[in-house]
């Protein structure tokens, strides 16, 4: 085993996780642990923007964009918090232009905005142009920009080292962050890295889904990690579906597509969002559009041989425009449907994209521990963490803004812990229960193939607990989940060896992933009510009085040595919007 000192860990090398550590490494010695090559990581999969109230092609201010995201959110989001993104937006984005970020342009030099969903101008007018982007690439662009001025600034990365386990300790009473334990993929080795602050960027968990926009490597493992020592995990019931997956597929078709002017329709051709939205129209927020497509296919109107998806048309944009604003998706329509996006619309269905929840934290994106204490010296930002500015849905192009704007929230704040805070000691024997996990995976001989347990739960996801669900799907997901934690107690793996071994970790991550499907479905069971990206078909409105409310999720011990979903409950922030009928 080895050890390390660092004054702030970062684990996770995407966008929140780079952009904390461009701040921290300026400011303490600063290391990123990620399970990735960092300019690997899922950011780079975004494709159609990030959104800030430039007003270089429009008039827009920050106000309409925090109300935007309040309603596109259905009231569930903190107001406050979302007030600070609209606000530290502008700032952003031009941070990440001077930082040499190739922003697509206007005719007069200044950084060009597209559409996209939800976002308008004076409160619901008509859509609004405030996506900034680099074609369809924006989030590869923004994760090589960041990596660069991390390597500049002297960050060191630990690539292909996966995090297992949070170390905590008791001071006076009160728990710590003392650091984590991390395991080297290449060499099996067990790292435990000591830390004074460690800050949490892993990313989502949509490989809970089977239909998914998410890399392989999704895997909630931050989530998951946090929540088995004792943190809660709030609003984790709402999970985002992106309505433009690629029909069977789910790889991302960026909503960029409809920035730039394409139209969805189903099998008679129809422009079927004008009847669910007819303002925004295929610009509503996404929660609207995946339930609109959603419901076509249930009502006999879906295209295909078996009318199972609905058509993206592109066909009356210029090709030239085409290749310019949206390049790399065309392609793969062309490359895994054989379609031409030119001639031909493209078969689209809603597949699983963000998860609204995850580790609960306050505006400086320290985690809390429960609804008003912090965890000294622990951090969170992006996907992972829920702060929550996307409430019960995220508008478009908001993901790429949260993780710059509290990426570099909580770059500043861990590096301010550490330079206040003591060392806190590391307990005895940091590493045990990591070992433990590994050795007992590794040993179990004959037991079933990780591979089949984890497509039955991503099955049982996508039949019980996708965009519409009801209390006998919920409870037919958590039974199976039941029955799937017990076959998973008895699988083995079939590498035994200790170098890249991914059969292993692939072990480790279905775990978590167990885990956090537990945690969204008690959630959704729960919550009997509609509201964003969570349809209860069994209660269809939604319910102000009983469920303006986050949830918070805590792990409990059973008698039996198991372990139980907790919920309470938490407050909405509201400043300046009181909740209203949302009309699109
Ligand atoms: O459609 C997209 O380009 C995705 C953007 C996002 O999730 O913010």
């Amino acid at each position: 085993m080895q050890t390390h000192q660092y004054d702030v860990v970062i684990v996770g090398a995407g966008g929140a996780g780079m952009r904390a550590a461009l701040e921290a490494g300026q400011r303490a010695r600063t290391a990123v642990i990620t399970k990735l090559y960092p300019t690997r990581s899922h950011t780079g999969a975004a494709q159609g923007g990030m959104c800030a109230a430039l007003a270089n092609v429009e008039e827009d201010s920050p106000e309409w964009h925090t109300f935007d995201t309040v309603k596109g959110g259905d009231f569930l989001v903190d107001q406050d918090a979302a007030e600070i993104m609209a606000k530290e937006a502008i700032d952003a984005v031009l941070d990440l232009e001077k930082m040499g970020l190739p922003f697509n342009r206007t005719p007069d030099g200044t950084i060009d905005q597209r559409r996209f969903g939800g976002h308008t101008r004076n409160h619901g007018e008509a859509a609004v142009r405030r996506a900034c982007y680099s074609a369809d690439r924006t989030g590869h662009m923004i994760l090589q920009t960041l990596y660069q001025q991390c390597i500049k600034h002297n960050v060191d990365f630990f690539s292909e080292f996966y995090v297992l386990d949070l170390i905590f300790n008791e001071v006076d009473g009160e728990r710590r962050t003392a650091g984590v334990v991390a395991y080297d993929l290449a060499s099996g080795e067990i790292h435990v890295v000591r830390a004074k602050s460690v800050v949490f960027a892993t990313g989502g968990a949509g490989k809970v889904y089977k239909t998914t926009s998410n890399a392989h490597t999704l895997t909630g493992d931050g989530m998951a990690i946090a929540y088995r020592r004792g943190v809660p995990l709030e609003d984790m019931e709402f999970f985002q579906f992106h309505p433009t997956g690629l029909a069977g597929l789910g790889i991302l078709l960026s909503e960029a597509a409809r920035g730039e002017g394409a139209i969805l329709r189903n099998c008679d051709g129809e422009r079927f969002m004008e009847r669910y939205a007819p303002t925004l129209k295929d610009l509503a927020p996404r929660d609207v559009v995946a339930r609109a497509m959603a419901n076509e296919v249930r009502e006999g109107r879906g295209a295909g041989p078996n009318k199972d998806y609905v058509l993206l048309d592109l066909t009356h944009l210029e090709p030239a425009h085409i290749d310019a604003k949206l390049p790399d998706i065309t392609e793969f329509a062309r490359t895994y449907l054989g379609i031409e996006p030119y001639t031909e619309p493209v078969p689209v269905f809603p597949t699983a994209h963000y998860a609204m929840g995850g580790i609960p934290t306050t505006v400086e994106t320290e985690v809390l521990a429960d609804n008003e204490r912090v965890i000294p010296g622990m951090f969170a930002a992006g996907e992972v963490a829920c702060v929550s500015v996307h409430g019960a849905n995220r508008l478009g192009t908001n993901s790429l803004l949260d993780i710059n704007v509290f990426g570099r929230r909580a770059g500043i704040a861990a590096a301010a812990f550490a330079a206040k805070a003591p060392w806190v000691e590391l307990p005895e024997s940091p590493e045990a229960d990591t070992v433990a996990l590994l050795e007992g995976m590794r040993e179990r001989e004959d037991g079933e193939r990780i591979a089949d347990i984890r497509r039955a739960l991503q099955e049982t996801m996508d039949a019980n607990a996708q965009v519409f669900r009801s209390e006998a799907t919920l409870k037919q997901a958590l039974a199976d989940i039941a029955s799937l934690r017990e076959r998973y107690d008895r699988a083995s793996v079939q590498d035994k060896g200790r170098r890249f071994n991914t059969d292993l970790l692939e072990a480790v991550e279905l775990g978590f992933l167990l885990d956090l499907a537990e945690v969204i479905v008690t959630g959704a069971l729960e919550r009997k009510e509609s509201r964003g990206g969570h349809f209860r078909e069994d209660y269809q409105n939604r319910d102000d009085v009983n469920y303006m409310r986050h949830t918070m999720a805590y792990r409990t011990e059973n008698a039996d040595g198991g372990a139980a979903v907790r919920l309470d409950f938490k407050p909405v922030v509201v400043t300046r919007y009181q909740p209203m009928e949302r009309k699109f």
